[in-house]
């Protein structure tokens, strides 16, 4: 698959199957996220991956899902994430590290992508809880989780007509608005 193509089909995804991923590919992935542009090459990103099966629903736990489809959701039990890979910033007084965590978790989605396994990067996180559960370090930083699994949902783009929020059809397809090229777009004046 070619990175134009894996941009294009790469769909934040919340329902997963529950066949596990091989750790080489979570390592494949966090390699992806290594190589990835950094401020001034300072790299303060560390990985925590999780595909522990008494250790994902503790992870599970701590993540808000979806906030635009009401009634408030969550994946099933049969349809969460089987594993997760955790960006750590270890150096905070680099005040570019939210950018590095960003252009970091797409080389991880697209990556995974490229495998057709899904992704879901989350903020919403409760982080304080989630550091405890996992012993990370006092003095570093969870900024996110990425939540992944082999694809158990359809997700499409549709052109924005009024609203961002996505939402579900009557055959749990989700879809994603997005603003369209030629409303976005300057070129040369604006
Ligand atoms: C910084 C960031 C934080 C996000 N946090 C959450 C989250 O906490 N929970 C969630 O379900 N989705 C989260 N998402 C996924 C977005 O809702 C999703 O990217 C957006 O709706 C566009 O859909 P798409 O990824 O399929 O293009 C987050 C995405 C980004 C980039």
């Amino acid at each position: 698959m070619d990175v134009y193509k894996a941009i294009l089909s790469r769909r934040s995804i919340r329902r997963f199957q529950q066949k596990p991923i091989k750790l080489e590919l979570l390592k494949k992935f966090v390699n992806a996220a290594r190589l990835a542009p950094s401020a001034a090459n300072l790299q303060p990103l560390e990985y925590f991956v999780i595909n522990d099966k008494e250790l994902c629903p503790k992870v599970f736990e701590t993540l808000g899902w979806a906030a635009y489809i009401k009634p408030t959701w969550a994946p099933s039990k049969e349809e969460r994430p089987t594993a997760y890979i955790i960006p750590l910033v270890r150096d905070t007084s680099n005040k570019w590290y939210p950018r590095d965590v960003s252009l970091a978790s797409e080389n991880i989605v697209l990556a995974a992508e490229e495998e057709d396994i899904g992704s879901c990067i989350m903020c919403k996180v409760d982080r304080d809880k989630l550091k405890e559960i996992l012993k990370v370090p006092n003095e570093m930083i969870v900024d996110s989780v990425i939540a992944l699994g082999y694809k158990a949902e359809k997700s499409i783009v549709e052109d924005f007509k009024g609203s961002i929020k996505y939402w579900r059809d009557e055959n749990e397809v989700l879809h994603v608005p997005k603003r369209k090229l030629e409303d976005i777009i300057h070129i040369n004046k604006f």
